[in-house]
């Protein structure tokens, strides 16, 4: 017997999948509509998989979905879940399949996607309208008996499934709050990765004590213990001196915080999750733990990454390039960043930055939410875009809060909106990791599709509306000039304020300097994201100007740092 719990876990794979996909930027999606929206996308997306597996194994269908679930990881129940969505949904899977049914087909079919009265279906791959229907019609004959249909065509969607109802509503409540599976503190420092744990900021080094947490001014010189986590405490046996004291007093140490969006928690979907013709046992290895950070790597990101990335580039995140500059930094980071954050709804999570006025360090504080104002689903995106009255307004708000919650001396720097009008330029006839295969899903296509089931990360700037594309651009140069104007005119007085360009371009031709084409700066899944070379190589400009124009923002570089490794070596790791 399967216990209901695991039976309930079907949920988490094609939703946390699908949705995550989509609304790593837009989490404001009216709720009904964009669940169904995204188990057509998870479907489409699973019965592809399995489609192609079969076609590069030369294999039966049965055989290629018993594959996918064997590739799965036995964590968070992937695997028996995979062994009973083949259960519930595979007999007519197959049906399908054999008669040469597309995955489109197929998840109308099931009835995973509709057609709203009045609109168009929506579909990835290409199919003329007259093919279409004839298709349709017969696969619903095929599986006109299905007993799983009997219960699904009740309702829109798995979660209509009468033992499914209870969990899809707990899990799409959880995925709405971006937190799956655990409630956490996200005040709290972490000895555990994900769950928004060490990923997301410096690993708490007692978790017994909570006086004890990185970024704090030493207590006592840390003569007993290490309060702030940096691995650096005890007493120098040769002359008495405290070791924070001779090697930290008066070195400036400084935290970095992030305020961001998915782009800066680093979104991404490995291509290996998608690709059959390269599909293992090792590809979906790192599943478990991509899903409990929300599809979101921090530990690589360009600003609190602290992980050697495996992208190839010599560049590092600024979290690591401050803790070269000076040791005493170690551990201080925090990345307060949320898949869907906008300048209007940083409020709803500001809170979870943990910075006391007055026992910890300053911190070096990077706003940047780089798209959501401009970017969201709606089949007109326009009339939702954030406008310069209101960026402004809310900024302001973040301003003041940051301003009674940053200890004096801290720094804030603004970060602009890029021109994401290369996205389209650079992918829009290209072929998407699922049309690679059989040369049929260009990111146009995924675009459309995408902006059809209005669960676009994005609907202004990936479409092929050039009218389109461009006012979202305009939108999102005013809403950077906003910044900046409040960057040159607002004085605060526990931090000093800078703005800059969220100048991709700059980072684009130094990318092809180098011999590379601008698409591979591109999270090839979503065709949206800044990729993990893509945010060291911003990290790398943001590094270089800030030296440049205000090196007083990065403070002095330790001359202690090698004495600091002679004594600490890796000061405790990451
Ligand atoms: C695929 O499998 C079928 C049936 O087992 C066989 O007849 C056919 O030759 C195989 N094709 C390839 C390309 O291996
Ligand atoms: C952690 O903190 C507790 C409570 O202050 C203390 O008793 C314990 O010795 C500390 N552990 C370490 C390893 O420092
Ligand atoms: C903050 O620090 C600056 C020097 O860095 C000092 O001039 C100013 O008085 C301090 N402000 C407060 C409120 O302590
Ligand atoms: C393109 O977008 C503009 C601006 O939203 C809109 O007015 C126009 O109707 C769109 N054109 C097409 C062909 O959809």
């Amino acid at each position: 017997m399967k216990s209901p719990w695991k039976v309930l876990m079907v949920a988490p794979v094609l939703l946390l999948f699908s949705h995550s996909l989509a609304s790593a930027v837009d989490q404001d999606q009216p709720g009904a509509s964009s669940f169904n929206s995204h188990g057509c996308l998870g479907c489409v997306l699973v019965v592809s998989v399995i489609e192609q597996l079969a076609q590069v194994h030369n294999s039966t269908v049965q055989a290629s979905m018993e594959r996918l679930c064997s590739y799965l990881p036995e964590k968070l129940f992937l695997k028996t879940t995979c062994h009973f969505l083949v259960q519930i949904f595979g007999s007519d899977i197959i049906k399908l399949l054999d008669v040469h049914m597309n995955a489109d087909v197929v998840c109308h079919a099931l009835e995973f996607c509709k057609q709203d009265a009045g609109q168009s279906q929506c579909h990835l791959y290409p199919l003329p309208q007259e093919a279409w229907k004839f298709m349709l019609e017969k696969a619903r004959k095929i599986i006109k008996k299905s007993p799983t249909m009997k219960y699904h065509r009740s309702g829109s969607s798995i979660c209509s499934l009468p033992f499914l109802v209870k969990i899809c509503q707990k899990i799409e409540l959880s995925i709405k709050n971006a937190v799956p599976f655990k409630d956490v503190d996200s005040d709290k420092y972490s000895v555990f990765p994900t769950l928004r744990g060490y990923h997301w900021r410096g690993r708490d080094c007692n978790d017994s004590d909570k006086t004890a947490y990185p970024g704090r001014r030493p207590d006592n010189w840390d003569v007993h213990r290490d309060s702030n986590c940096n691995g650096i405490w005890g007493i120098d046996p040769k002359d008495g001196i405290p070791y924070e004291k001779k090697f930290c007093e008066g070195s400036q140490p400084r935290g970095i915080i992030l305020l961001g969006d998915s782009a800066g928690a680093h979104f991404h979907i490995p291509p290996e999750w998608l690709t059959a013709s390269q599909m293992s046992l090792n590809s979906f290895f790192n599943l478990p733990t991509a899903l409990t950070d929300e599809l979101n790597w921090p530990q690589l990101s360009g600003v609190t990454g602290f992980l050697e990335s495996t992208s190839g580039v010599e560049e590092t995140s600024i979290y690591h390039r401050l803790r070269k500059r000076n040791h005493c930094n170690h551990r201080d980071y925090q990345s307060i960043s949320r898949n869907g954050a906008s300048s209007q709804n940083l409020e709803n999570f500001i809170g979870s930055l943990s910075r006391n006025q007055v026992l910890d360090h300053p911190a070096i504080v990077i706003y940047a939410m780089i798209g959501n104002d401009v970017c969201n689903g709606r089949a007109d995106p326009v009339p939702e875009m954030t406008t310069p009255e209101q960026m402004y307004s809310k900024v302001m708000q973040t301003l003041k809060h940051l301003n009674s919650h940053l200890p004096n001396g801290s720094h804030v720097i603004l970060y602009g909106l890029p021109d994401g009008t290369f996205l389209w330029d650079n992918l829009h006839n290209r072929y998407h990791p699922l049309g690679q295969l059989n040369k049929d899903v260009t990111y146009a296509q995924l675009f459309s599709f995408l902006s059809c089931l209005k669960i676009s990360p994005c609907s202004g700037w990936m479409s092929s509306n050039k009218t389109l594309r461009t006012l979202t651009s305009e939108r999102a140069e005013q809403l950077s000039k906003t910044l900046k104007k409040i960057a040159t005119s607002k004085i605060f007085t526990n931090f000093k304020l800078f703005y800059m360009d969220f100048a991709y371009h700059e980072i684009i031709e130094e990318w092809q300097r180098r011999g590379g084409q601008p698409w591979q700066l591109i999270e090839p899944v979503d065709g949206f994201h800044p990729n993990e070379v893509a945010s060291l190589l911003l990290a790398d400009l943001f590094w270089k100007k800030i030296q440049f124009q205000w090196p007083q923002v990065l403070g002095k570089e330790n001359p202690f740092n090698s004495q600091i490794e002679q004594v600490f070596g890796d000061q405790g790791g990451h």
